[in-house]
């Protein structure tokens, strides 16, 4: 007897185990294609360990503010929104992503009468409908070659992109870096990109996280107190290192990341501070210079790469790393390919044997060692079934024993089988037997899933 199988997402199947789905779910025909991951996770999925970010060298970051500061020596000084200095600083960032393997783009808009640049950055992979951002404005005004604003978080969005290159990391979600033209001029070249980006786009962007001032000469620890899970990633890597951190106040809405909170993207960032002062409890906590601003160089010509405290720009880089590697990792296992038997096949009385089949194609290699078997039989005395899984070489893997004590009604039940000797492709049979008088039943519908 041979019965249908097809094969459909797993969480509709843990619905459909779970008696809360009636309606036929559309599925693929047996020996179709593997049906792509859906958005939607089986509720028994786990989380995975992300793995653990690499520290961020200092020196790569550094390496990139002198590049930087070059570039405004040779451009009169500053790397400003309409000057030569910005395109030289786009050119610069560019040309390290392209060799690294990103799928760069550079998007041209007018403002104030001046082309101005933004340079976005795809790590290939990932899942399309949820995309983690992080970004840095790349201008710096035309008083200086800013360096602490924003070659800082310029250079540290910079090294975690090339680290994820050279992790070759695959996270689940789609990684995007960001560089910004003309915030200095009201965060214009952010909001040209979020306003140019389609409401389906927008939609599929989970968060954005915003570096603008990373490396503060007398630097604070601040947080952007947005949305609470990024704020969490933040805070958890500051406790780590033992660095208390306070709440971005100075100023909410004065970077780039204001451009994506008003359209509903969740959004943190970090900071180090600007032309406010340094309180002495601040100083008590942090060192540094109590009754000093956090940088006396801001948007002045000073700002050059003397004006960086290396703590600081050492800390938010691996900070950085480390929010973009926990945040694009994903909370949950992608669900596996389900094949599945629906047709109902009555289970003789104390009788033979009977089975089920499912037929599994276009896989490569062996099973998985967590097969799962996902097994629904309607009977009125479980104890009285012995149930086994056939490979499609013949070999039974036993599910369940009989048992004379054991008297409750039905057998719903997903077993984890060690399948790895067996070729994935073939024919697979749950096999069932009564072996004791009077209760009955029928297999409802199994599956399984890899
Ligand atoms: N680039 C910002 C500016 O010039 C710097 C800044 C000031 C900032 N306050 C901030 C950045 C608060 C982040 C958060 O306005
Ligand atoms: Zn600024
Ligand atoms: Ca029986």
């Amino acid at each position: 007897m041979s019965h249908s199988a097809h094969r459909r997402t797993a969480a509709a199947a843990a619905l459909a185990l779970a008696g809360l789905l009636t309606a036929a779910v559309p599925a693929t025909a047996a020996g179709g294609p593997p049906a792509s991951a859906p958005d939607s996770r089986a509720s028994a999925a786990t989380s995975p360990a992300a793995l653990a970010a690499p520290d961020i060298p200092l020196a790569n970051v550094k390496a990139h503010l002198s590049e930087l500061q070059s570039i405004a020596g040779a451009n009169g000084g500053n790397r400003a929104h309409g000057r030569p200095g910005y395109k030289a600083s786009i050119d610069y960032v560019k040309a390290k992503l392209d060799a690294a393997g990103f799928t760069t783009t550079v998007q041209q808009f007018t403002s104030s009468g001046a082309t101005g640049y933004n340079l976005i950055a795809d790590w290939p992979g990932g899942d399309p409908n949820q995309v983690l951002m992080a970004g840095a404005h790349l201008d710096s005004v035309s008083s200086g070659p800013g360096m602490n604003d924003n070659g800082s978080g310029s250079a540290g969005v910079l090294e975690t992109a090339l680290a994820v290159s050279r992790a070759q990391l695959q996270p689940e979600k789609h990684l995007r870096f960001a560089w910004w033209g003309a915030e200095e001029l009201g965060l214009v070249g952010s909001r040209y990109y979020v306003n140019n980006l389609p409401s389906a786009e927008r939609s599929k962007v989970s968060g954005y996280l915003n570096f603008d001032m990373i490396g503060s000469p007398n630097p604070g620890y601040f947080v952007y107190d947005d949305d609470p899970a990024i704020e969490q990633t933040f805070k958890d890597f500051y406790a780590g290192l033992g660095v208390p951190t306070e709440i971005e106040t100075e100023g909410d809405g004065r970077s780039d990341h204001a451009s994506f909170k008003n359209v509903g993207i969740a959004v943190g960032g970090l900071f180090t501070g600007a032309s406010r002062t340094k309180s002495s409890a601040q100083a008590q906590k942090w060192g540094g210079t109590a009754g000093q601003a956090f940088d006396r160089c801001y948007h002045s010509s000073c700002d050059t790469t003397s004006n960086i405290n290396d703590t600081a720009l050492d800390r938010n880089s691996d900070a950085i790393a480390h929010a973009v590697w926990t945040l694009s990792a994903g909370s949950t296992v992608p669900p596996g390919d389900v094949y599945e038997a629906t047709a109902d096949v009555a289970i003789p009385d104390n009788g033979a044997a009977v089975t089920s089949s499912v037929t599994v194609s276009g896989r490569t290699g062996n099973a998985p060692a967590t097969l799962k078997v996902g097994v629904d039989i309607k009977h009125t005395w479980r104890g009285d079934l012995v149930i086994d899984l056939l490979a499609p070489d013949g070999t039974a893997y036993r599910l369940k024993n009989s048992s004379g004590s054991d008297s409750a009604d039905n057998v719903i039940a997903t077993y984890t089988v060690n399948a790895s000797s067996e070729v994935a492709n073939g024919t697979w049979n749950l096999r069932v037997q009564d072996v004791a008088r009077y209760d009955t039943g029928y297999i409802d519908s199994w599956q399984l899933t890899f």
